[in-house]
């Protein structure tokens, strides 16, 4: 009878948090255009990055009609269409750099924003749910999941670096699904006591770990610093903790008081946030309540499976208590390489926001450069020099959150015997020139 009741509390399958077998998190097929009502949105959405870089995008948005969204239907238009309000939201805001923003959002923009994230379960902003999750196509739909094969459905100023971004993103996503899928057998390992099938799909979790990183790498090819830095970065930022929007944006139409939301980060996406709770990292104090916070910019139903996960879990706990070396070693082996994932990232955040915004600092200072970078540098955004996308300091963050990752270990810091990454020698050898 133990062995029925277990069964039934933990037959869990990914497809009741809408998480799809073959894409994840990542919305499978998402459409590429809305019903022909939806035309003025489409037009203006599609080519944001030119109507940004001739300052007319504020122009044709308030031309555009006011439309109603009972039309859209399924959540696959939903999807699309708060895609494309979130782009139309973000060049209109900030269409003028960081000096020249605005305090309302025009009521035909806002209105049906409002109402498409409301159905949603979404915030009206930018998140990574869009950019990332909803924003793909493959050109050949037999081929397989690559660059070459991959493209965007909307886009942001900064041309190929937009465009890398946002898919090798897409591909760290893409390398966690298996680590993904087999968080339920880790689940029913526990519950049936099988310490073979814990070890297994731990073992998994840890390789898809590893593979994120390797996809993670990427962005060296196919994203340039400087654009990323003095061109990009404007269009993910938010009105939440940002000198420059301090007082938020007015939702015209929906409500007088200014609303605040984060920037779009894949502090948003929901891996992590998935293996965090499956290995017990506990991130707690402003860290932890700036993850928590970005929960809330997930789909509501991958939020809620985070949230099972770390209501129905303690695999820290089981593997203590079953004190077997295979298990320990493999749990080891995984949240070590969650520790290499985050100390990586924080090599990638060193060379696209803390060596370009000393580069932007020192340059602003004796203004010898060419006039092409003194003109990303006027541009790039002063008041996050110091801040991720998602308003947080970014340095101590990041590094607060791999050392609460370090804490999880159950021996002391070793992988076998390769000792982890020293992060701070890794960042330091990227010099500035
Ligand atoms: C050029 C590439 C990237 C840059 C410059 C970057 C920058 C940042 C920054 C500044 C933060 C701090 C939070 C915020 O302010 O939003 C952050 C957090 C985070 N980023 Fe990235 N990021 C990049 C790529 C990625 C990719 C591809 C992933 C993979 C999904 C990722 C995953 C995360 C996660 C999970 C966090 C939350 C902190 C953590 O859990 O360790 N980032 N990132």
């Amino acid at each position: 009878m133990g062995t029925k009741v277990k069964n039934t509390q933990t037959s869990l399958s990914l497809k009741e948090f809408h998480i799809s077998e073959d894409c994840g998190f990542i919305l499978p097929e998402p459409l590429t255009d809305l019903p022909v009502y939806y035309k003025p949105w489409m037009d203006i959405a599609r080519n944001a990055p030119e109507l940004i870089s001739s300052h007319s995008l504020r122009l044709r948005i308030h031309d555009m009609p006011l439309l109603e969204t009972h039309l859209l239907r399924t959540h696959r238009e939903l999807r699309l269409a708060h895609l494309a309000l979130s782009i139309m939201t973000s060049g209109y805001v900030w269409q003028e750099g960081e000096r020249e923003t605005v305090k309302v959002l025009p009521r035909n923009l806002s209105v049906p924003f409002c109402e498409v994230s409301q159905r949603l379960g979404l915030p009206p902003i930018l998140i990574h749910a869009d950019t990332v999750l909803a924003n793909w196509k493959k050109r050949d739909p037999d081929g397989p999941f690559s660059m070459d094969n991959l493209e965007l459905l909307l886009t942001l100023p900064g041309g190929e670096s937009v465009r890398g971004f946002f898919l090798v993103t897409l591909l760290v996503e893409l390398a966690a699904i298996p680590g993904l899928k087999s968080i339920p057998d880790v689940i029913n390992g526990i519950h049936d006591n099988d310490v073979a099938v814990v070890t297994k799909a731990l073992d998994v979790v840890g390789q898809a770990i590893d593979s994120m990183k390797q996809a993670l790498k990427l962005m060296h090819e196919y994203v340039d610093p400087s654009i990323f830095y003095g061109i990009m970065r404007i269009y993910l930022s938010g009105w939440k903790d940002n000198p420059s929007m301090s007082e938020g944006l007015v939702y015209e139409g929906v409500q007088e008081k200014p609303m605040e939301f984060s920037g779009g980060s894949a502090a948003q996406s929901s891996i992590l946030h998935c293996f965090d709770e499956l290995l017990g990292v506990q991130h707690e104090g402003s860290s932890g309540a700036f993850l928590t916070r970005m929960r809330d910019y997930m789909p509501p139903s991958h939020k809620q499976f985070i949230e099972y996960i770390s209501s129905h879990l303690s695999l820290r706990s089981f593997v203590l208590q079953q004190a077997d070396e295979h298990l320990t070693h493999t749990f080891e082996q995984c949240v070590s390489r969650l520790v290499d994932f985050r100390n990586y990232h924080i090599t990638i955040v060193t060379r696209y926001i803390t060596i370009p915004a000393s580069r932007a600092k020192q340059l602003r200072a004796n203004q010898q450069c060419l006039a092409e970078e003194l003109d990303m540098i006027r541009k790039a955004p002063t008041a996050l020099e110091e801040r991720g996308t998602g308003g947080s300091g970014i340095m101590t963050f990041l590094k607060t959150v791999r050392d609460k990752t370090k804490d999880t270990t159950i021996t002391q810091c070793t992988n076998g015997n390769q000792v982890l990454p020293d992060v701070n020698k890794a960042a330091s050898e990227l010099t500035i020139d």
